[in-house]
């Protein structure tokens, strides 16, 4: 059964051996290169979609470094994810500002759109669903940002739209 995904480069496409395969590659191309470990992270991250503990041992043994090193790397940058993550971010901002103009109603709307709580990631693997302390937009509250697209003055009435865009 093959199941039609609407990106090119997706995690979604390959099965679990050549993702490892398409690592090992990565890993191969830049290990002695001074700095490479976030690099690695990086690509692997995109290839696989996020960084479970067994392929932080892959790439820890592959690269001859202690697993303890890269659960370090990963464990510290809020970019890297070791769980499975969607394909855009969604973060609802519940700092102050947007919290007080109704961010948390854009919590409870989009949880009943997208059928997902806060953290977890909807069904057809396209969102992950966050909330944010405040992303800088309190002028125009309550604000989202989905990926880097920045979304202002939002109601349960504009998030249809927004999603849309995706
Ligand atoms: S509090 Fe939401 S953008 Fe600042």
């Amino acid at each position: 059964m093959s199941e039609h995904t609407d990106c090119c480069f997706c995690a979604a496409n390959m099965d679990e051996q050549a993702k490892y395969e398409q690592i090992a590659q990565v890993i191969d191309t830049y290990k002695e290169k001074e700095g490479s470990l976030i690099m690695v992270l990086h690509s692997a991250q995109q290839i696989y979609g996020y960084l479970p503990l067994e392929l932080q041992k892959f790439i820890a043994d592959r690269m001859g470094l202690p697993l303890s090193e890269v659960y370090g790397v990963v464990s510290f940058y809020s970019f890297f994810s070791m769980t499975e993550r969607g394909r855009h971010t969604i973060r609802i901002c519940l700092g102050t500002a947007c919290y007080v103009r109704g961010g948390k109603k854009l919590v409870d709307a989009l949880e009943e759109k997208l059928q997902v709580k806060v953290g977890g990631v909807t069904a057809d693997k396209k969102f992950t669903l966050e909330v944010a302390r405040c992303i800088g937009a309190c002028g125009l509250a309550p604000a989202i940002m989905v990926d880097n697209d920045v979304y202002k003055t939002m109601s349960p009435a504009t998030l249809d739209s927004m999603l849309n865009q995706y």
